[in-house]
């Protein structure tokens, strides 16, 4: 049985809580909070996210609970540390769980700062330790879909993308911390992110990119890159960030050029995924995969399924390796470069 100990019990501690009552092989043994102290005896009634179930009373028998982190990462009985802690919190308590000797899943991204995601990759190993970081979106059947057929090589070769994550602004946050370096690192950080880790993990690390945006302060709000490669037949851009109009709802999709076939995926259509195939008008043709049925927590329950088998088999997770997610921290930061230069930003 994998033992759990989860730090910072607010929106996705919960998620995270959640998804591992539905992994066989995993039990939650500890849950650490230092602000939300009500939550440690299970009044989880304040919780609130923008998608999943609303918080809830919890039964929590049998759960250690700690307010503060050094306290339960001395209770051996913890075998991994689940840090769902705010961004500017992850390297500190990442890097303490590593040198206490605990394997660590920690919540996207992997830190604010690039360097601090340099400093996490080497403690997990000078400390022997797995550091596995989650990215959900290739979790997600419509994101694993073009993994899978990238993998298969079923559409022939990979020409490259354009990735979308665009939402309005977060009044419901505290909009100076969302968007400051030092908070949530802005929309960059918090949601582009995801697109940065998945073009990388889908086409490797891009060698220059090249952006325009608009700024609020440091911060873009709203932005788009292209990614540069040596092959000049891959075209990667995105396109993130969030816009006043707060009728705009949350919207993530993609266009993902094959040889042989052009993926789309528009959130929130009901058709999450069209393959598109065929080079001449006789031979067009339209295929709607299907995928099983599923719920919010559904794609958590199979990104820390994979934690689970990596952290048991000592075996390294391509997908939620730190490296991937340091390398898209790194991105991310050459792009806030590039917007505020209105240029090209090496990598
Ligand atoms: N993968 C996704 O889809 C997704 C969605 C939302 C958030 N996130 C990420 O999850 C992380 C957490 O976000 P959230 O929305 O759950 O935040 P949150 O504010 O709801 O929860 C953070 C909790 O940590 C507690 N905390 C803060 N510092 C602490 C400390 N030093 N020790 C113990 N507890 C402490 C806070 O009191 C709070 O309860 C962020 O990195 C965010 O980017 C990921």
């Amino acid at each position: 049985m994998l033992k759990v100990g989860i730090v910072g019990i607010g929106f996705m501690g919960m998620i995270h809580y959640l998804a591992y009552q539905r992994i066989p092989g995993v039990k939650v043994v500890a849950l650490c909070e230092s602000y939300a102290k009500e939550r440690l005896t299970g009044d989880w009634t304040k919780i609130k996210g923008n998608f999943g179930p609303a918080g809830q009373q919890m039964d929590l028998t049998g759960i250690a609970t700690y307010d503060n982190l050094d306290a339960m990462l001395a209770d051996e009985n913890v075998d991994v540390v689940d840090v769902c802690l705010p961004p500017a919190g992850h390297a500190a308590a990442t890097i303490a769980a590593l040198n206490a000797g605990k394997n660590v899943f920690c919540e996207k991204p992997i830190a604010l700062k690039a360097e601090e995601g340099v400093e996490m990759v080497a403690a997990a190993e000078k400390n022997g330790k797995m550091l596995l970081i989650g990215h959900v979106l290739p979790f997600f059947d419509s994101h694993n879909y073009v993994f899978e057929a990238a993998k298969s090589g079923k559409y022939g070769k990979l020409l490259g993308g354009n990735f979308t994550r665009v939402t309005s602004n977060p009044f419901w946050l505290n909009l100076d911390r969302f968007y400051s370096m030092e908070g949530a690192g802005g929309p960059m950080l918090d949601l582009h992110v995801h697109d940065a880790h998945y073009i990388r993990a889908l086409f490797g690390m891009p060698k220059a990119v090249q952006s325009v945006g608009r700024l609020r302060g440091d911060a873009p709000q709203y932005f788009n890159t292209q990614f540069i490669y040596d092959d000049p037949d891959l075209v990667v851009t995105a396109t993130s960030g969030n816009i006043m109009q707060q009728g705009r709802p949350f919207t993530h999709g993609y266009e993902v050029h094959f040889e042989k076939a052009t993926i789309i995926c528009e959130s929130f259509t009901g058709t999450p995924v069209t393959v598109i195939l065929g080079d001449t008008q006789e031979d067009a043709k339209v295929e709607k995969p299907e995928f099983p049925a599923g719920d919010d927590i559904t794609p958590f329950v199979n990104e820390l399924t994979e934690a689970r088998d990596a952290f048991v088999s000592g075996k390294p997770s391509a997908i939620l390796d730190g490296a991937l997610a340091r390398d898209a921290v790194t991105i991310c930061h050459k792009e806030i470069e590039a917007v505020q230069k209105r240029g090209r930003v090496e990598i």
